[in-house]
């Protein structure tokens, strides 16, 4: 399902112009990571993909919905959408309740309601917490939970805003893993992350935004080696990245793997090893 988000803007109630013209096309099946310092407008453009809100001007096309023509509970068949901060998102009592609570509004029958949750649980690794009250968990297993609420709608496109934040390095993987296995379904992943190197892994397309505007777009491994850019969006480069710039490597790759041969093709480190 393509995404057509065309001269988009955005001016909140209070005035704030939070989208200045923003146009991008996002085909389906990509992996497309959102990056920029603090109000740069990353969620609220988000927002506008699943119509929790419409353009001020321009428009949003989900596939051939206009996000205006449609409503946010419409919209929901399409789009999943996992919020920045779990508790924006949690309404059930327990674990099972809220995962299932998606399918449900989906229409699907009290049977597809649970094989749902309990396989998008077990992609979390939360199905023994299926009776739990979400409050009983800790913040990061309740973002892990509000994750497997929109894994259960098994929407085309899924939307994860900062996923990794909170997470220790065992929650980062699992979040890792379910982004490739999402993508190897071909389905479009959208993230927004200030975790650059979860971004350097699993994103192939990186959009860096500021002010309400789109400054760069582009494969991973030519936007994150922009220092120019990246120093107006006050976003670091990965570390792999900054390593290899340190050595004066030719290139700059964004996996160990890739970073190793760099390495090596440099006639550096490798003979030097070998002594
Ligand atoms: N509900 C809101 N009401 C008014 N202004 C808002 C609201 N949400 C965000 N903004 C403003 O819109 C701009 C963009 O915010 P946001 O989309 O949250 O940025 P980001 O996600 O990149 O941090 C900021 O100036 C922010 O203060
Ligand atoms: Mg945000």
């Amino acid at each position: 399902m393509n995404i057509v988000i065309e001269d988009v803007t955005f001016t909140y109630p209070s005035g704030t112009h939070a989208l200045r013209g923003v146009t991008l096309r996002l085909d389906a099946g990509e992996a497309v990571a959102i990056v920029g310092e603090n109000g740069a407008g990353k969620t609220t453009l988000v927002k506008h993909l699943n119509g929790l809100l419409k353009p001020t001007t321009g428009r949003v096309l989900i596939g051939d919905w206009d996000t205006r023509e449609h409503t946010v509970a419409r919209m929901a068949a399409r789009v999943g959408y996992v919020f920045q901060n779990p508790d924006d998102q949690i309404v059930e009592r327990s674990v099972g309740e809220e995962v299932a609570f998606g399918p449900r509004h989906l229409g699907r029958t009290p049977a597809e309601q649970a094989a749902d949750a309990t396989a998008a649980l077990e992609m979390v690794e939360l199905v023994e917490h299926t009776k739990t009250h979400p409050y009983d968990l800790t913040a990061a297993q309740r973002k892990l939970v509000t994750l497997a609420s929109v894994l259960a709608m098994r929407t085309p496109v899924v939307i994860f805003d900062e996923p990794t934040m909170g997470q220790d390095a065992r929650g980062v993987a699992l979040i890792g893993r379910i982004v490739d296995g999402l993508k190897a379904e071909g389905r479009t992943v959208i993230t927004i992350t200030h975790d650059i190197d979860f971004c350097a892994a699993h994103f192939g397309r990186v959009v860096a935004m500021a002010d309400g505007q789109v400054l760069a777009d582009g494969p991973a491994a030519d936007v994150f080696t922009r220092a120019d850019l990246l120093a107006t969006t006050n976003v670091e480069p990965p570390q792999l990245v900054r390593l290899a710039q340190a050595l004066a490597l030719p290139r700059a790759p964004l996996t160990v793997e890739g970073f190793v041969e760099t390495l090596k093709g440099s006639g550096g480190a490798g003979e030097q090893g070998s002594k």
